[in-house]
């Protein structure tokens, strides 16, 4: 059943489940060896991080932070705020963030320039989505699950204005919605 807010659903819970299996499987080979610490960018991404997690098997550990949101609208403002820090050092560690969505890049651009002062061994981004058409910072994603068109989407994570996080699919959510 389709909630009455979705215009369209983009990717069912199916193709979510197959596409994180994948980059988990991605991560597998590429860290072979090693203990990568996953640091998760809340609040968007608390479901994709607890599925990636689960399929990636390695010594790996996590954390998490929460980074300033756009409240209420539907774009950025540029202004990035960390509301809570990682819990740990990530000094010599190898660090993937894993963010809901990259979209202008602000918020990764920031976090990037703020995590690298701290000298992790290496750095790199998995985002479960790219809106590449969006971006005004020079940001690229090292893992991505899906690359996306510019339209607002929820669920699985992602919300407006704080709703539709539990939804187990991503759908677009109707302009209706946020048009006023
Ligand atoms: P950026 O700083 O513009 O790249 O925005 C990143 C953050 O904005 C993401 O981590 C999301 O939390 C939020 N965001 C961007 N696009 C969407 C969307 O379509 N739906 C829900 N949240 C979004
Ligand atoms: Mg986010």
């Amino acid at each position: 059943m389709m909630h009455r807010d979705i215009e369209q659903i983009l990717y069912t819970e199916e193709e979510l489940r197959r596409r994180v299996r994948d980059l988990g499987a991605q991560i597998n080979a590429d860290y072979a060896g090693r203990k990568p610490l996953l640091a998760s960018v809340l609040r968007g991404s608390f479901i994709f991080m607890a599925d990636l997690t689960r399929a990636i098997d390695l010594d790996v550990t996590v954390d998490f932070m929460v980074v300033s949101s756009y409240g209420a609208g539907t774009v950025s403002s540029g202004q990035v705020e960390i509301k809570k820090d990682l819990s740990d050092s990530i000094e010599g560690r190898d660090l993937i963030i894993v963010e809901d969505i990259l979209d202008s890049g602000n918020t990764l651009y920031y976090l990037m320039e703020v995590l690298r002062a701290r000298k992790p061994a290496s750095i790199r981004i998995c985002t479960l989505m790219d809106k590449p058409e969006r971006r005004t910072k020079p940001i690229t994603a090292d893992y991505v699950g899906f690359t996306i068109p510019d339209a607002f989407i929820v669920g699985y994570g992602l919300d407006y204005d704080e709703k539709y996080r539990n939804l187990p699919y991503v759908g677009v959510l109707k302009p209706s919605v946020y048009g006023k």
